[in-house]
């Protein structure tokens, strides 16, 4: 799997899909019978990746001529790129795109019964497919799609063209699914979409705050998260139910992308550096212990030194917890790859440093605010005597536990600020 949470919630599907066929998962590619490629095309460099790993199983696929291969999602949702992987990679079986991961074992069948390579992407947009089986991965956290696709088009942005715009889950369906998944056990929810702030049910047409109020009055001792949020979007009503909810962590995903009201135009962000300063402005007034985080892109085009430091100090009275930094990178099809005044690689990268110098200089601000503290923590993976973990408002802690650690909130008192984590001990 490469790409976002959406990937990697939709790899559960294909693997729950794979398990319903009685296939078992493996980590040893060598005793593999089915590989999928669940694909990412933000940036040119997932692509890369991709293809360099689709490459390496020729002779695997030489050595084992029953393999089955297939290459989906965004990647090969943009018709180009399929039809690359068609011709650049024989070898692979199965080519199929974002809308349609659902048929993949009536794919597996057709290969099998007819030996023939299948190709379908398909043009049209997906319809919302409920009940896909699930092997859920993430324990304790369990992942909940909320809105699928974008209509925002960013002009840097491919995930528009390759998800198709936005459609909403049933809010029956969603709870629904919540309930389960409280009942069997999971202590996190998190609720996705490209854009969660415009959920919209469509039948009640109720909003993405009336959906959390729904999700908090569930039953059951459960944290709820969710990304991402758009800034256009994201308003006082969802803050304040927040605020007053039991099971909503404390933490925002708020990407920024530019602190230039120049380049927030020409992404097509529809919100100021001003506007967006107003909207952490309210989630501290709200909610003082709040984490937020954002995503920061440097180079787009047109970006000028004046243009990069307006971002630098809107970071500087952030107050980020951290943040996703990326170098701009041209998507074919986007309105950004037409744009004049593209920024040399090493302007980019020298811009890059800066950035993540500075935020890391608050990172460990903030963090060493914590030391001393105890805070909540959700035990989420163990290796050896470690537990690590998030807090209500997203900070990643270490401490020393067991495996009854893992799935339950502890009371831990911070004892360290590292760069990206707290280290504390069980209290
Ligand atoms: N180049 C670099 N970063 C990108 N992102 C989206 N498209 C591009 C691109 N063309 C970043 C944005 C977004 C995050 C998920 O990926 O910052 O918020
Ligand atoms: Fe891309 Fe913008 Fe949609 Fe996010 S909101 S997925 S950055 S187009």
């Amino acid at each position: 799997t490469y790409g976002c949470q959406m990937n990697v919630h939709e790899s559960e599907k294909l693997a729950g899909i794979l398990e319903e066929m009685n296939y078992k998962s493996t980590e040893d590619c060598n005793k593999a019978d089915i590989i999928i490629f669940n694909t990412c095309c933000i940036r040119e460099n997932a692509e890369q990746r991709a293809k360099g790993n689709i490459g390496a199983l020729k002779k695997l696929k030489k050595s084992k001529p029953d393999l089955i291969i297939g290459v989906c999602g965004c990647m090969t949702q943009q018709q180009s790129s399929a039809l690359e992987i068609q011709k650049k990679f024989p070898f692979v079986d199965i080519i199929f795109g974002t809308h349609n991961i659902y048929k993949l074992k009536k794919f597996i069948e057709e290969k099998k019964s007819n030996k023939k390579r299948i190709f379908e992407v398909l043009d049209s947009e997906g319809c919302i497919v409920e009940n896909i089986p699930i092997h859920r991965t993430s324990t304790p956290n369990a992942w909940v799609n909320i809105v699928y696709g974008c209509n925002n088009f960013c002009t840097y942005c491919i995930v528009p063209y390759v998800r198709g715009r936005e459609r909403s889950r049933n809010k029956e369906d969603i709870l629904k699914e919540i309930e389960a998944l409280v009942k069997e056990g999971y202590a996190e929810i998190t609720l996705l979409g490209q854009n969660v702030n415009s959920y919209i049910d469509p039948n009640s047409k109720c909003d993405f705050s009336a959906l959390l109020k729904a999700i908090d009055n569930i039953e059951g001792n459960f944290r709820i998260r969710f990304m991402t949020s758009h800034p256009k979007d994201f308003n006082e009503s969802i803050v304040k139910t927040i605020a007053e909810s039991k099971h909503i962590g404390h933490y925002i995903h708020l990407p920024v992308q530019s602190g230039s009201d120049k380049i927030l135009k020409a992404m097509n962000r529809h919100y100021t550096a001003e506007d967006y300063l107003n909207k952490i402005e309210l989630i501290k007034k709200y909610i003082p212990d709040c984490g937020i985080t954002t995503d920061i892109m440097v180079g787009f085009p047109g970006e000028t030194e004046e243009d990069f430091s307006d971002t630098l100090k809107l970071v500087e009275k952030c107050g980020f917890f951290s943040a996703f930094t990326f170098i701009y990178s041209v998507r074919k099809g986007t309105a950004a790859e037409k744009m004049p005044n593209q920024v040399p690689e090493e302007i980019k990268h020298e811009r890059l440093t800066r950035l993540i110098n500075l935020q890391n200089e608050i990172s460990i601000k903030i963090s060493r605010e914590y030391v001393g503290k105890t805070v909540s923590v959700l035990g989420e993976n163990i290796n050896k005597d470690v537990i690590s973990g998030r807090t209500d408002c997203g900070k990643l802690v270490t401490f020393k536990g067991d495996f009854n650690d893992i799935g339950v909130f502890s009371q831990i008192k911070i004892t360290e600020a590292k760069l990206s984590s707290l280290q504390g001990i069980k209290i």
